[in-house]
């Protein structure tokens, strides 16, 4: 089966984008990387791609008169790439309806939360003020909602005592960088379908969804 083209949407530090690149690198995974676009040229996961030799695009969203110019932009970079399956790692911008219509089902995002709790900005902020014990991360497809979709795969991480959100969101990440390569793994060999609004897994889990509990800071 040939592999699906992923485009991958980013703001900022990018280390999702590079917790997928190399997972797409190994032997037989069903996808690979062939642009990586961000809305800030100063993105530091763009230099990161570039210096690995992989097509980016920087589109900034401030030099257009509205969102739907920049997704008409965004959406001719990923078609003249050929893009299939677009994974936002990081990409902190919202989408009109249009652009999420037209990607429907074929564009992931990861937010660091167990959704639907948490969506939107500060969250480890909040789930500590909450006093949440457990936490972690969703891969979800993208619907117009900030944060919301069907759910492909989601990471529980165990808030610890002592922690600050700095401590708390280093966790959450370390898990993130293991289930976006998962997810993407069951998206791209087609075995994950839609059906109501709900991601339905359709093969044979090789391993089983991750309940990830990483000890990052838990001796300090
Ligand atoms: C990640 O924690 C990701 O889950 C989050 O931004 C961070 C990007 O880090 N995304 C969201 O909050 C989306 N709502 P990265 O650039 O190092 O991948």
């Amino acid at each position: 089966m040939p592999k699906k083209r992923v485009g991958i949407l980013i703001s900022g530090r990018g280390s999702n984008m590079q917790a997928l690149v190399k997972a797409m690198a190994t032997t037989g995974f069903p996808a690979e990387p062939v642009v990586v676009v961000s809305n800030r040229s100063e993105a530091e996961g763009l230099a990161w791609a570039k210096e690995r030799g992989l097509p980016t695009v920087a589109i900034d969203h401030r030099a257009y008169a509205n969102r739907m110019a920049f997704e008409a932009r965004l959406h001719q970079a990923l078609l003249d790439h050929h893009v299939e399956l677009i994974c936002n790692a990081g990409f902190m911008r919202m989408l009109t309806g249009g652009f999420v219509e037209r990607w429907k089902d074929r564009q992931l995002n990861i937010h660091p939360s167990l959704l639907p709790s948490f969506p939107g900005l500060d969250t480890h902020r909040r789930v500590l003020e909450q006093g949440v014990l457990i936490t972690g991360c969703t891969v979800h497809f993208i619907r117009t909602e900030m944060d919301s979709g069907p759910i492909v795969a989601q990471a529980a991480v165990a808030v610890m005592p002592g922690d600050t959100e700095h401590s708390l969101a280093a966790r959450v990440l370390s898990a993130e960088h293991k289930l976006y390569p998962l997810a993407l793994r069951l998206v791209a060999s087609g075995q994950v379908r839609v059906e109501n609004e709900t991601a339905i897994f359709a093969g044979n889990l090789h391993e089983p969804m991750p309940m990830l509990v990483p000890a990052v800071n838990s001796r300090a």
